[in-house]
């Protein structure tokens, strides 16, 4: 396999977009990425223009399907399944709102729902999962689905298991993060949707810690919903996120909350009051209200940067910056990688020790920013990162542990 290297179009990007990474040595893009200046001028021109009271109609319905577009175009998907949410829990709710209209009978290869939504009760996920990816389903326990844990296998979703447990035919959902925030492991969510599409399982992916930092397709996954929120990996401000619903669905059902704006009817503001019962054909219908323009343009902005520069490039140059710090951790007494094969690796590399939490603060004293996860520390280099940021990191690591 050839080596992955880092590349030039991350360093022009950092050039141009990201003045204050100079400081420190950030690694902390899985818990928040920083914003982008031209996302940022963007977002200060619709705010000035507002304070100005001089919004244009194109400020509004043109931004929102811009975004909508822009989320479309990092997973492979149609801005007709985009709905654009707050954060990815809103997402993960709206699968289980999806589950509990009877979605896990409808998802099957036959096609609508004829197995009665009574015969599916169990909502499989890896043990382990981020509690917004859990608490949604637990609280489909009140209306009488179990949800199961599946045992890990060495730190990491067992695979294997779930393809077993899906193909016994009995499970409602399957609901997985294609990234899990504390390990880094990548699901490999191409074999997960095909045995979730042949036994007539909903699959719900939680792609927080995926969307913006390597190349994802939502049909080629055979994914039913994914949900995520936007500001990590995107860049993008708090409160923004979208959820992808696939086509078929979309029309299939009717969200539980229906916002005014969810309806054709009220595209027309001059005849706001004839509430005719007509939602959306696309996945506008699951959106609840006015949307926080201003941080969806910020969305907009920042997600066409990362797709200008390329998810196959951004993903080439985070494994190229993982490997220093892989290869320190391979062989070294007390500390254990959890990053496997490519296929299974993100943009997260966690390094397992017992002084995990001493260590990320020895770091942060050095001006090097992670996280504690899990016990584990949490490195997480996007394409704004370097690889001298990188080697000079492993230094600091080699000065800290020699040391001890
Ligand atoms: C896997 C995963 N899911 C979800 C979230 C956050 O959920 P939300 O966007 O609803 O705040 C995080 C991190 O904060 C996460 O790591």
């Amino acid at each position: 396999l050839d080596q992955p290297r880092p590349r030039p179009e991350c360093a022009a990007a950092r050039a141009a977009e990201f003045p204050h990474l100079s400081d420190v040595v950030y690694l902390n893009t899985a818990s928040y990425g920083p914003q982008p200046q031209s996302a940022l001028a963007e977002t200060r021109a619709f705010e000035d223009r507002r304070a100005a009271v001089q919004l244009r109609p194109e400020d509004f319905g043109a931004a929102v399907d811009r975004a909508r577009t822009a989320c479309a175009a990092l997973i492979a998907a149609d801005p007709a399944e985009i709905a654009l949410v707050p954060n990815t829990s809103v997402g993960l709710n709206l699968a289980a709102a999806l589950l509990r209209q009877g979605a896990g009978n409808a998802a099957s290869a036959s096609g609508a729902g004829s197995a009665g939504s009574a015969n599916r009760r169990a909502i499989v996920l890896p043990d382990t999962e981020f509690p917004a990816n859990v608490y949604p389903w637990m609280a489909l326990e009140r209306d009488g689905f179990r949800v199961e844990r599946q045992a890990l296998a060495g730190g990491v979703p067992d695979e294997d298991a779930l393809v077993e447990r899906v193909a016994r035919g009995d499970v409602a959902a399957l609901a997985i993060s294609a990234v899990q925030f504390s390990s880094g492991h990548a699901a490999d969510l191409t074999r997960l949707g095909a045995a979730c599409r042949e036994y007539g399982t909903l699959f719900v992916v939680d792609a927080i810690q995926a969307v913006g930092s390597m190349p994802l397709d939502v049909h080629a996954a055979r994914i039913d919903v994914l949900a995520s929120g936007a500001h990590k990996w995107l860049c993008s401000p708090f409160g923004t996120g979208f959820t992808y619903v696939r086509r078929e669905l979309v029309q299939q059902f009717e969200p539980d909350l229906p916002g005014w704006l969810a309806f054709e009817s009220s595209a027309d503001f001059e005849s706001l009051v004839d509430y005719t019962w007509d939602f959306w054909p696309d996945a506008r219908r699951f959106e609840v209200g006015s949307l926080a323009i201003q941080g969806f343009i910020g969305l907009a902005v920042a997600a066409e940067l990362i797709t200008g520069i390329g998810l196959p490039v951004i993903r080439e140059h985070s494994l190229a910056l993982q490997r220093p710090l892989t290869e320190w951790a391979e062989g070294r007494d007390g500390f254990r990688c959890l990053t496997g094969s490519r296929e299974h690796q993100s943009s997260i590399v966690s390094i397992r020790t017992d002084t995990a939490a001493e260590l990320s603060a020895a770091l942060a004293e050095r001006g090097i920013v992670t996280v504690a996860r899990e016990g584990a520390v949490r490195f997480a280099p996007h394409f704004f990162n370097t690889m001298e940021e990188v080697r000079s990191v492993v230094d600091v690591l080699d000065s800290l542990t020699d040391r001890a």
